[in-house]
């Protein structure tokens, strides 16, 4: 695929990702205006939900595109992977924002100390943290200077996405009040993306210089 198609490609699917964010926003400034619903009677859990939902649904799309690279051939599909997962990221940040915004609005005198106590005493919070301090060492070290510093064991610290998307289904089915079938479903796509994978986890690595690691592991 050319530069300049990629390019394209990258910036309708960035949109698209992006589209519900604009959406949510516009339903926002709606409830606010008091001029439209769109967030139903509690807003601030929608928004909780919804950003959540987002940020696990880029997390699988960006956990597909190797399965997509094995099962096409094409490689070009791993250039659109740190996009998707940075998006993903930025929807999880959103969701813990909203979360404490939640929290300082219904707790008189909330403190982060409280965010801390909360976190520690909800497992389902608990585990949320867990997979969003994951996501955030996957994001900060997504950059090419970071890959070419780490070298082999960029690989290895980006092994972290698989227990982040898993803890981060773990949270969904252990928070939703009513109907599991979203989070299953959802557990069972990340299971089909990792099966996808195992052969080429067991065949052994080919035997690579750093250069040749670092320039195997660039996105772009
Ligand atoms: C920073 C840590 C996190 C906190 C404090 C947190 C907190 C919450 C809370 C309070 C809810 C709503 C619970 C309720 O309705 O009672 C929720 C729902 C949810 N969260 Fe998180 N979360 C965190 C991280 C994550 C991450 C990293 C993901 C995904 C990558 C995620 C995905 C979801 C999903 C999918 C839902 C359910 C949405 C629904 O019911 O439709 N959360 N989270």
């Amino acid at each position: 695929m050319r530069p300049q198609t990629v390019s394209i490609v990258k910036a309708v699917l960035l949109t698209a990702l992006l589209l519900p964010l604009l959406q949510l926003a516009w339903q926002v400034f709606q409830t606010v205006q008091g001029s439209g619903d769109g967030l139903g009677a509690n807003p601030i859990e929608r928004l909780t939900h919804r950003t959540g939902e987002l940020a696990l649904y880029c997390l699988l799309l960006s956990l597909a595109a190797t399965p997509l690279r094995i099962l096409t051939g094409r490689a070009v599909v791993m250039r659109f992977r740190r996009m998707v997962g940075l998006v993903s990221f930025s929807y999880a940040v959103l969701h813990f924002g909203i979360y404490i915004l939640d929290r300082s609005l219904t707790e008189e005198g909330f403190t982060l100390r409280e965010v801390g106590k909360d976190i520690a005493k909800r497992p389902y919070i608990t585990i949320g943290t867990l997979a969003f301090v994951m996501l955030l060492l996957l994001a900060v070290t997504s950059t090419n200077g970071m890959i070419r510093r780490l070298g082999r064991s960029w690989q290895t610290l980006h092994r972290l996405v698989y227990p982040a998307a898993l803890l981060a289904v773990i949270h969904f089915a252990w928070l939703v009040k009513a109907g599991l079938v979203k989070p299953l479903s959802l557990g069972a796509v990340l299971l089909v993306l990792l099966a996808i994978r195992v052969p080429s986890w067991l065949r052994p690595a080919p035997k690579k210089g750093k250069a040749a690691v670092a320039k195997s592991q660039a996105p772009e």
